[in-house]
């Protein structure tokens, strides 16, 4: 049995994030600009079954059996062999590495789980089709996220701009003309499984307001897929703009958000939102080249890190 590696990209979602968990639509990209990487070899030393797994970025190393069933790389690859109905599988070592940064909203578990069951089905002589990644990866996003709308496996999963609608037919975004976003951390970060539950508390609470608030973003996420197919892309600044308050509303922006967001808005960014759980992780911009020069530097000036540039195809 060959080594085999396999890997997948961070993403971002565009409109709807929160919204989309309550059947509203929701558009997602993925961003190649970083990856999660599994690699896996045979370790002909060991004897049969035993699985070694080492992610040194987050200081594992160890076998598989001494992880906890429900750890989130352990579950990939128990997952994965359950899938496969193979009970004794050959020993080998998995190796993980990822420049997604880590719980800044842009996918890095969903990313990793994916890249571990692509290598590790392809290792074992039998690699699963997307469809079935991006479900085992839903159920192992179910462990540590709550109630996920399935959107972030999904993206990851087919590597392609989708409009979601939770349990529904997966759709792929045909753009008609490509676009670029910059991407930019705030540095800190609070669990999408946090801000998903607050949001569920405040509905409970006020489920008109609530309720509206979502209708409203999945109106922008409708709109905005019209300007995405439409090769309209400097239509979406305006639509993330008002995306961003919509989310404030439903609080889950915070402090560093909102004065990322102004900046990039200052400095010349067709529009800008918080993408992702929020309260914390990190913005979007619409940027155009001309603008990119001053969006970046207002953006690390207000304190944002990590930036990140990524262009959304043509494909049609
Ligand atoms: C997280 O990337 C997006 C949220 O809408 C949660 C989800 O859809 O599972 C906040």
């Amino acid at each position: 049995m060959p080594a085999i590696s396999a890997s997948a990209p961070g993403k971002v979602i565009l409109f709807g994030e929160h919204a989309v968990v309550y059947g509203q639509p929701a558009i997602a990209v993925p961003v190649h600009a970083v990856a999660a990487k599994a690699s896996i070899s045979p370790d002909i030393t060991a004897p049969k079954g035993r699985i070694r797994i080492q992610a040194t970025d987050i200081g594992i190393d160890s076998d598989l059996d001494q992880l906890p069933k429900d750890h989130p790389l352990s579950a990939a690859v128990w997952a994965t062999l359950q899938a496969l109905a193979i009970h004794e599988p050959p020993a080998f070592r998995l190796r993980i590495n990822s420049t997604i940064p880590f719980g800044g909203g842009l996918g890095s578990g969903a990313a990793v789980t994916v890249a571990i069951i692509r290598a590790l089905s392809a290792f074992l002589g039998h690699p699963l089709p997307n469809d079935r990644v991006s479900a085992l990866t839903f159920n192992i996003e179910k462990l540590h996220h709550g109630t996920p709308s399935g959107i972030d496996n999904t993206v990851i999963s087919y590597e392609k701009p989708v409009f979601f609608v939770k349990d529904k037919p997966i759709e792929m975004l045909r753009p008609a003309a490509q676009f670029s976003l910059l991407i930019a951390d705030t540095g800190m970060s609070t669990p999408t499984k946090i801000t998903v539950t607050d949001v569920g508390k405040g509905w409970q609470k006020e489920p008109q307001r609530y309720e509206k608030l979502f209708t409203e973003i999945g109106a922008i996420a409708q709109q905005a897929r019209s300007a995405i197919e439409g090769g309209n892309p400097d239509q979406l600044g305006p639509l993330m703009n008002a995306n961003h308050e919509l989310l404030q509303q439903l609080d889950v922006s915070s402090a560093e958000l909102d004065a990322l967001v102004a900046a990039a808005k200052a400095a010349g960014a067709g529009g800008a939102k918080l993408s992702g759980g929020g309260r914390g992780g990190h913005i979007i911009a619409l940027v155009t080249q001309n603008k990119l020069a001053a969006v970046k530097a207002a953006l690390l000036a207000a304190g944002g890190k990590g930036l990140i540039v990524t262009t959304v195809k043509r494909t049609t």
